[in-house]
């Protein structure tokens, strides 16, 4: 998969348990090094199910594709040529993918855009939309860019520059939402503590970044399970919440007629179900046979809705007992095998390093001599 191989590095496969999505049940993989991670998702999931799980939708699956046009005399004219010149461009481009073209997807539109610089040129941005259905789509937006591009130059006497894919998905939004009981979650103070809190992170960056980190933890664990590119997930991510001019909360949290908790999250989901490393990684191929999707807008449902169950777990316990209580015991499992202990020491010595209110690796090591 990459140059220069020396080994593979290894990460935990957890399952999320719980979730419903759309009325399916699901077990969701969770590749991830982070304790608590996985439980926090499977107990958002399951205070979720309560109130009927999380509601998915999912737009067309357009990939966008981008080049740069320079050295432009008058462009509004080239945007024009362009325009007119749109039918013959798309077909260029759909002869680098048969297999698209037979599905009666591949590249469905052009559009063009005018960047100002800060020099005072103006350029032209020609952007690409493709229907790449169920693939990440990556390598074909690029090699359809890099198909037109030449066409582009010849028909706008201009120089082209780059020819690449946008990982700023906007046309591929996976949204899930989701009611949390009041009941069960504490009543209607936590409710109004957990809105709340979210506000704090909708208007505070230092916040923000931190409970978005939240989410990613759920949707990037998904993610790599499944054998996607979770960089581009992550940037578009980034960007989205940057959407109004300034970075806010990926979620957001109000309160029902009832005086239940509804969470929201919605993301730009560029993911695959074909291709791409799926087709090489045993342990990715496993995961979505695992999860039983059946579509790239089914798997963009999963990753929304994992990152919703986490930051439901995590904004709730921030809001009322804390973090550190169930981060802890789970720290404290890992200092213990840290320490050498045998896994069926491990409970016995965590029980008494939780009892002693005293979690350290020298005390985890002192237990393991003593046992
Ligand atoms: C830790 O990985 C994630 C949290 O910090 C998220 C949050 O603060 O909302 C618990």
């Amino acid at each position: 998969m990459i140059e220069n191989a020396i080994s593979t590095f290894s990460l935990p496969l957890g399952i999320a348990t719980n979730f419903q999505i759309n009325g399916k049940d699901y077990l969701v993989p969770m590749v991830i090094e982070e304790p608590s991670v996985v439980a926090a998702a499977s107990k958002g999931a399951k205070t979720a199910r309560q109130k009927g799980g999380f509601v998915a939708t999912a737009d067309e699956s357009y990939s966008i594709g981008q080049i740069q046009v320079l050295d432009l005399d008058d462009i509004d004219e080239v945007i024009s040529k362009i325009k007119i010149s749109s039918k013959t461009l798309l077909e260029t481009a759909n002869s680098q993918s048969k297999t698209l073209s037979k599905m009666n997807k591949g590249a469905k539109e052009i559009t063009c855009k005018k960047i100002h610089t800060k020099s005072g040129t103006t350029m032209l941005i020609v952007e690409l939309l493709i229907d790449v259905g169920d693939a990440m789509g990556a390598n074909i937006t690029n090699s359809m860019c890099e198909a037109i591009a030449p066409k582009v130059e010849e028909l706008t006497g201009g120089r082209i520059l780059l020819r690449i894919l946008s990982n700023y998905s906007t046309r591929r939004m996976a949204k899930a939402t989701a009611v949390f009981d009041k009941d069960n979650i504490g009543g209607e103070n936590v409710v109004d503590n957990i809105i709340s809190a979210y506000e704090f992170a909708n208007n505070d960056v230092y916040r923000a970044v931190t409970h978005n980190k939240g989410i990613l933890n759920g949707v990037i664990a998904v993610a790599n399970a499944t054998g996607q590119d979770s960089r581009a997930i992550e940037a578009a991510a980034n960007a989205y919440a940057a959407r109004s001019g300034r970075y806010r909360s990926l979620t957001t949290w109000t309160k029902n007629q009832d005086g239940d908790l509804v969470g929201e999250l919605e993301l730009p989901m560029s993911v695959g179900t074909v291709g791409g490393i799926i087709n090489v990684h045993p342990l990715a191929k496993l995961s979505l046979k695992i999860l039983r999707v059946e579509s790239a807008s089914e798997l963009s449902y999963v990753i929304v809705a994992a990152g919703l169950a986490q930051n439901f777990s995590a904004i709730r316990a921030l809001a009322t007992e804390g973090i550190q209580k169930g981060h802890m015991r789970l720290h404290a499992r890992n200092l213990a095998s840290a320490a050498g202990a045998l896994p069926e020491q491990i409970d016995k010595i965590v029980s008494a390093m939780i009892q002693e209110k005293n979690i350290s690796l020298d005390r985890a090591k002192e237990l393991v001599n003593q046992i």
